[in-house]
């Protein structure tokens, strides 16, 4: 039988491309350890467990109200304004989403036309690029460079893309993968290029709580406030909470984008469970100390991944600004980042993602996760270290 030309355009995600290679030597008995995925190992703060059992408990199991329970709304409201200073109406400019996930399908759906061009900085989360294929849409990646130990976008860079069919610029900042946190001057020269060319700007700020030596996550409406009648904020309890299985997640943007993405959502997803939604709230209105300590134990690991992988040649590591993934830089090594991440799983038993999985830019490095850490992140770095110096 016939399947939909669409899902020609549809990859399987990097992670989930290189999981099949490590399920294969797994089942010859091979033991690894994995620095690869972005799934913290944390728990989800006990407080917004507790409210989930209590919801439950209430009978909080049928339908939700599709746009998000107005209590998650008006908790999304206050946090965007407390966390990011941006004010959104909850009755009319937020949506709740089922992850971050949701959030830029919908978007993308809400604004593209089939043919119209989305540009993605490079290396790009690579789960973007399906999303922009199945909402009809073509990806264009700007390339990056990596000046002055960190990977930078120009406005040269985005004007080498355009094209009259660009319609929107899909930006994440802090990036994944890059760890670069986009500063106010970088935020500075993409909302002139939005500006000029007329286009959406779809901001995914899923990683905004993890940020490191003074780094601080801006939002670009907060920045640039005459960015916010053509921005969709996409934002997520995933990584700020250790709550990726949860699935949930919220967008901000003005009512008229809301609407739209409110139908697609209708039409598919119909948000998260409604208990699920109880627990946000609570996570997003209640003390966010449990954010700060998460952040705390990511400084650490970030401190042992630099410490640990310092001093081997060919091989530079890219302090992460934010996030959880720290990149090395091993163009030295005059090798594929395929080639090397090969070498690593089969004769090391170590995983990592090749740089070039994300795209031409990320060419010539690795991204090293440390959402888990403990004993197996001492493993992997030691796998990892003696690897490259092999
Ligand atoms: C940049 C980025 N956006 C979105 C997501 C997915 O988020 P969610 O779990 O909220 O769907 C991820 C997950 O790794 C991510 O790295």
């Amino acid at each position: 039988m016939k399947l939909s030309q669409r899902i020609g355009g549809l990859r399987p995600t990097a992670v989930n491309s290189i999981l099949a290679e490590v399920r294969a030597l797994q089942a010859q008995g091979r033991e690894l350890v994995s620095l690869m995925r972005g799934e913290p190992d944390l728990k989800t703060p006990a407080h917004i467990v507790a409210a989930a059992e209590a919801a439950l408990r209430a009978g909080r199991t049928s339908y939700p109200d599709n746009r998000g329970e107005m209590p998650l709304r008006e908790a999304v409201a206050l946090k965007l304004e407390r966390d990011n200073g941006v004010r959104y109406d909850p009755g009319s400019e937020i949506l709740v989403t089922t992850g971050a996930t949701f959030g830029i399908y919908s978007a993308l759906s809400a604004v593209l036309d089939p043919g119209d061009e989305v540009i993605v900085p490079d290396p790009v989360y690579d789960a973007y690029l399906s999303p922009i294929r199945l909402a009809g849409g073509v990806p264009k990646l700007a390339a990056s460079r990596i000046e002055g130990g960190r990977f930078q976008i120009t406005r040269e860079a985005l004007e080498a893309v355009r094209t009259p069919a660009t319609r929107a610029i899909l930006l994440n900042t802090p990036w994944n993968p890059t760890g670069a946190v986009l500063s106010p001057n970088e935020l500075a020269v993409v909302a002139g290029f939005v500006r000029d060319h007329d286009l959406w700007l779809i901001s995914d700020e899923i990683y905004e709580a993890i940020t490191y030596d003074g780094h601080r996550h801006v939002s670009p409406v907060a920045a640039i406030p005459d960015l916010r009648g053509r921005t969709i904020l996409v934002n997520s309890l995933s990584k700020t909470y250790a709550m990726t299985g949860w699935r949930v997640g919220y967008c901000a943007a003005p009512a008229e984008v809301i609407r739209a993405m409110f139908l697609v959502l209708q039409q598919s997803s119909r948000g998260p469970a409604t208990f699920i939604q109880d627990a946000s709230a609570v996570a997003l209105r209640e003390s966010q100390a449990c954010v700060a300590e998460m952040t705390a134990e990511y400084t650490r690991r970030r401190s042992r991944v630099i410490e640990a992988l310092a001093g081997i040649r060919g091989c530079r590591v890219i302090a992460p600004e934010g996030g959880f993934f720290a990149m090395l830089d091993c163009r030295e090594m005059g090798q594929a980042s395929d080639a090397i991440r090969k070498g690593l799983l089969e004769e090391h038993g170590v995983v990592v993602v090749n740089g070039s999985a994300y795209g031409p830019s990320g060419e010539g490095t690795l991204r090293v996760s440390f959402a888990s850490g403990g004993a197996a992140l001492e493993r992997g770095l030691d796998r990892l270290r003696a690897g490259l110096s092999a």
